[in-house]
């Protein structure tokens, strides 16, 4: 296979990245792609999946001959669907416009059909339905499977027995999560592969589809300024760090199975520090970004009970008004010792990153929402101006910010001299900020991601061996808290969270961002 990557041109005049090796199970121009929703009637399907497919719509990124379909066991007609799916739908892209007959024209191609995750038979009915809307066109199909994991595997089987593409090629979209531990993940996978190729399965995590994060690459490999100093040569620190300023607000059932580290550590974190630590890929092409990503994650030790902090929200009142305790959530146990935030240190054991403490914290209720990653650099050797002027050190350090939501930014703390007859330091921010630079609105991550798996893209999905090294680094902590029945730090709702994640930083000489 030709590994070199060409560009081609998407209607706005940019240019986007295509590879050769993918072109065997793109879309001709005369095929079909019917696009499945299982799971429609759902939270992900109405608030996420159906606002992208139309976002992708609106766009003109979805092919001539398309058709979506919604599947659960909701008894809904095409007109309660279209209902349904037309309270979601905004004018995302442009605000100003009204973008009503967009809309009906969309909803004219979505339709709905009820059925059991386990019935062959249903998937029968959807398949004859699927036919007739491709009229003997080439036909491509892509099933998002947006259920909970423990029917993944049932609505696999059926839609890969009776409703997969005869003649063009056939997608399942799998939503996290993929398992609870190494165990659980490898059975998941083994089990899916029983039907589907490895190529065929795209595992989403979706903050691979946020601007930012998918910008890393293109900030360190078309910037001669940064690579150089990518390394433990001159970074002293890396921190990646995720907050919400909201409890588990109805997905108590789900999160407390799982916990903040399996929820937003293993997955999302996880892939954003092995994209900011990967070596440069051979080229862009989906298996060598994933080869280098693979390569980072199992160059890191696996972690351990003292690398980590774990914290629990309890009640708060402020302002009159009483925030609920985790605990106070009717599907979770009263005795409940999941954590809502965890602070953890982990490392690279290679030539590039050793020593360098890559911190992560995540947490729900705290005070703000935010994603970041924050890359605090080493003191300047010598330091001039400190002895001059007697300055802080922490004033000379440099720290890049990749704000990736909300508000996104990049922008990197420099000094410089405040003007004027006098020498006195500053420090100002270069910022390259989103909103100030581009007038048009960024895309949603499930509109990339839909996209790129209707054309075959999988530079953003998870391969399985990246997610088996993924779990292996995680699954003998998660065994020693749960064994250990660790008791997490109560840390008021709204607030910065257990004082723990200081001390642990502290360990490390570093201080949050
Ligand atoms: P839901 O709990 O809303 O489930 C989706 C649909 O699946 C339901 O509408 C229901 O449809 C069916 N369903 C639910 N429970 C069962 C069950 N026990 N047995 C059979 N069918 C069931 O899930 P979400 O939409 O919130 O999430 C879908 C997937 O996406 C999950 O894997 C989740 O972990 C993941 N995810 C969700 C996010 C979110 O923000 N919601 C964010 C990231 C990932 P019906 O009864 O009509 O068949
Ligand atoms: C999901 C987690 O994967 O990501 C949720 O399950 C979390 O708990 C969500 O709220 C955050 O996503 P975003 O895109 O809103 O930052």
């Amino acid at each position: 296979v030709e590994k070199e990557v060409p560009f081609k041109t998407l209607k706005d005049g940019l240019l986007a990245f295509t590879s050769l090796e993918e072109n065997k199970d793109t879309n001709g121009d005369g095929d079909s792609v019917s696009i499945t929703v299982v799971g429609a009637s759902g939270d992900l399907a109405k608030k996420k999946i159906f606002p992208a497919l139309f976002a992708l719509f609106y766009e003109g990124c979805l092919p001539q001959h398309f058709t979506i379909y919604g599947y659960a066991r909701s008894k809904m007609t095409d007109v309660e669907l279209r209902n349904m799916v037309s309270k979601t739908l905004t004018c995302r892209i442009d605000k100003r416009e009204n973008c009503a007959e967009k809309m009906d024209q969309f909803l004219k191609r979505c339709f709905y059909h009820s059925g059991q995750y386990d019935s062959p038979e249903n998937f029968v009915e959807l398949d004859k339905k699927l036919k007739q809307h491709e009229g003997g066109r080439v036909s491509n199909r892509l099933f998002y499977l947006s259920i909970p994991p423990n029917i993944f595997i049932d609505a696999v089987r059926c839609a890969s027995s009776s409703a997969s593409s005869g003649n063009g090629w056939t997608r399942v979209i799998v939503e996290k999560p993929f398992g609870r531990d190494s165990e659980s993940s490898a059975a998941l996978t083994k089990s899916l592969k029983q039907y589907l190729d490895e190529d065929q399965i795209f595992r989403i995590d979706h903050y691979l589809g946020k601007e930012l994060v998918e910008n890393l690459s293109v900030l360190r490999f078309s910037n001669l300024i940064f690579e150089p100093l990518w390394s433990r040569q001159y970074i002293r620190n890396v921190q990646l760090i995720f907050s919400e300023d909201f409890g588990t607000e109805g997905r108590g059932g789900y999160f407390d199975n799982y916990g903040i580290i399996r929820d937003i550590m293993q997955n999302h974190l996880l892939q954003i520090l092995a994209l900011f630590a990967m070596e440069t890929p051979v080229s862009l092409d989906a298996e060598d970004i994933r080869n280098e990503k693979v390569k980072v994650l199992r160059s890191m030790r696996p972690l351990t009970l003292d690398d980590v902090v774990i914290g629990q929200y309890k009640s708060h009142t402020k302002g009159g008004i009483t925030y609920p305790a985790y605990t106070d959530d009717k599907t979770v146990p009263k005795d409940s010792l999941t954590p809502t935030f965890a602070a953890a240190a982990l490392f690279i054991d290679n030539a590039r990153w050793d020593g360098v403490p890559f911190l992560m914290k995540a947490g729900k209720a705290l005070h703000n929402k935010r994603a970041e990653i924050r890359v605090q650099f080493r003191h300047v050797p010598g330091n001039l101006y400190n002895r001059i002027i007697g300055t802080d050190l922490d004033l000379a350090t440099n720290e890049l910010v990749i704000r990736v939501q909300p508000d996104e930014a990049i922008y990197l703390k420099i000094n410089n001299k405040v003007p004027g007859l006098g020498m006195r330091l500053d420090r100002s921010n270069l910022n390259l900020h989103y909103a100030a630079r581009y007038s048009k609105e960024i895309p949603d991550a499930y509109e990339r991601l839909l996209l790129d798996a209707i054309e075959g893209e999988r530079r953003l999905f998870i391969r399985s061996d990246e997610l088996e090294a993924a779990w292996a680094l995680f699954t003998p902590l998660l065994k020693e808290l749960e064994e250990k029945k660790t008791i997490p730090e109560y840390y008021p709702y709204g607030s910065r969270g257990p004082v723990g994640a200081h001390y642990l930083a502290a360990r490390y000489n570093v201080r949050w961002g």
